[in-house]
């Protein structure tokens, strides 16, 4: 296997300067998690595979919400993650045994920086930053939730995408193994997801590696998954295994299994109705003061907002487009 590690961005260009200060005195006096990495990366660990191990050397991101953050129990109980099972209390039920070390992405297609790159090199030398955001599910809930990660920007800049480039592709872990949800055939594995380039470089665009400054739960798709706040959850795709660059754009798992319920852009839109409910208002789960499944029944409904309400940061990307067709 191919384990390279990108040797074309000094680390002080990128990470912010006090980060990066600390964390080479950290390397200095040996003290940061896990020493040197394995493969002989020159960057220690920042990813601790540990269970809700606390990631180090967090700093404030952008476009934090200030609305009330679900509370962990919300974040890591009522999950979709298909490849674990179809209740929302499936994923966490049943993906606890699931090891997510050692874990590499593929890089290919339409760009110059091409590889298998070991988890860490992967992400690393940039810094991780917390972000708040909305995550609404098609399914007419949300949740507001603390993750931590790096821009996607900085990641598909890092590849140096070629002109011909008009995608980013991901797909999830295929291993019926030890993922029993890809047994049953609900959905084609694996999970595949896209978005524009232009969609990838926007600055929402994260990679999560953790939320509530720990690393990322199995349930909510360890080690690595992405998240696009102004879209529907399913694009936020899970256990990220390939990111490939690609002139055409990909069928999305959810475009395959329901082609007239769910479009490649799945933008947040209250004024496009899923063919089966209306998408005009949510329920923020939690809202009762219960936790989980509980807190659905019954939570109020607010307002659904265009773009899930980051329409100052996205609304341009789609100017002259039909959103009604382009669902
Ligand atoms: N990624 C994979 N691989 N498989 C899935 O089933 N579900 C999606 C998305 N990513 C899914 C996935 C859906 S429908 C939603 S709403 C979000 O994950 C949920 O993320 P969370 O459980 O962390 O809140």
């Amino acid at each position: 296997m191919l384990i390279r590690r990108p040797t074309d961005i000094r680390s002080s260009e990128i990470t912010p300067r006090e980060v990066f200060l600390k964390r080479r005195e950290l390397l200095r006096t040996g003290l940061l998690a896990g020493g040197l990495a394995m493969g002989g990366s020159a960057i220690a660990a920042v990813l601790p595979p540990e269970r809700r191990a606390k990631l180090p050397d967090v700093v404030p991101g952008k476009f934090s919400t200030d609305e009330t953050v679900n509370s962990y129990t919300d974040v890591t109980t009522y999950n979709n993650y298909y490849e674990f099972g179809t209740d929302k209390s499936d994923p966490f039920e049943n993906s606890q045994e699931f090891e997510s070390r050692p874990w590499t992405v593929k890089v290919d297609g339409h760009c110059e920086k091409t590889g298998i790159f070991d988890l860490e090199d992967f992400i690393q030398p940039y810094a991780l930053e917390e972000r708040i955001y909305r995550l609404r599910c098609v399914e007419a809930w949300s949740m507001v939730i603390p993750w931590v990660g790096v821009p996607l920007a900085d990641i598909v800049r890092r590849h140096r995408p070629l002109s011909s480039a008009k995608y980013v592709v991901f797909e999830t872990l295929l291993d019926p193994e030890r993922m029993p949800g890809q047994r049953s055939r609900n959905l084609h594995w694996p999970y595949v997801e896209g978005l524009t380039i232009a969609e990838a470089v926007n600055p929402l665009s994260l990679l999560a590696v953790g939320v509530y400054g720990e690393v990322l739960p199995n349930q909510n798709g360890a080690p690595i998954r992405l998240v696009v706040p102004w879209k529907y959850g399913f694009k936020s795709i899970k256990g990220i295994v390939s990111m490939t660059f690609s002139e055409n754009r990909p069928r999305t798992a959810w475009e395959r299994a329901a082609p007239h319920e769910y479009g490649f852009y799945a933008n947040v839109n209250p004024n496009v109705d899923h063919p089966r409910w209306s998408q005009a208002r949510e329920r923020r789960i939690g809202s009762t003061g219960e936790s989980g499944l509980q807190s659905i029944f019954g939570a109020p409904k607010q307002e659904t907002l265009m773009f899930n309400g980051y329409g100052e940061q996205v609304a341009h990307l789609y100017e002259g487009l039909d959103l009604r067709q382009n669902f």
